[in-house]
């Protein structure tokens, strides 16, 4: 009885566990790009010190659907150019994780970089993302912002 007791208890301890940004990212994400998030050329881009002005220029939007969809299409980060494709997690991680591990990226290895007043990402925000499928070609899209008006395509 004490032990079932124990097992219940534990059991609805769990989904309280808040998920840990830093462990998600070294089990899922540190293979391609790297503890710290420093990248490595001809793999992965570098992700540190890059996504303040990345989410300056793209929106918040753009980042949960990276880690949604995934993404392919070239890209250059600090001068090197990729060609990979970035494989899309919801199907494996739930919104809280995606948020956990975005914030992770972002107030670990951007800090000081980040838009003034930017609040950290809600489990909301990933699932608002997980409700439109988009190709992972779509979402390289969204990483070069807004067309701007007059640019003449
Ligand atoms: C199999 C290797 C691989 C894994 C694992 C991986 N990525 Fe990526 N990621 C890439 C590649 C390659 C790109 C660039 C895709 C392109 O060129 O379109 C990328 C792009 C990105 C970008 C966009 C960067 C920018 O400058 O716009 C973000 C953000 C990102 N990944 C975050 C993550 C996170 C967070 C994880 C773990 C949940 C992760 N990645 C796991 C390979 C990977």
């Amino acid at each position: 009885m004490r032990t079932l007791l124990a097992t219940l208890l534990c059991a609805a301890a769990l989904p309280a566990v808040a998920a840990d940004g830093a462990a998600l990212f070294a089990q899922h994400c540190a293979a391609c790009h790297q503890p710290g998030g420093v990248g490595l050329p001809g793999l992965a881009p570098p992700l540190a010190g890059t996504l303040g002005e990345r989410l300056k220029i793209a929106g918040r939007g753009y980042l949960p659907r990276v880690v949604m969809h995934g993404m392919t299409g070239p890209i250059t980060v600090q001068g090197a150019r990729y060609t990979g494709a970035m494989p899309p997690f919801g199907t494996q991680l739930p919104d809280e994780a995606l948020a956990a591990v975005l914030n992770h990226v972002l107030e670990g290895f951007n800090a000081g970089t980040l838009p003034e007043g930017h609040q950290a990402y809600t489990p909301a925000e990933l699932a608002e993302a997980r409700e439109t499928r988009l190709a992972p070609h779509a979402v390289r899209k969204l990483r070069d912002g807004p067309p701007r008006a007059g640019s003449g395509s």
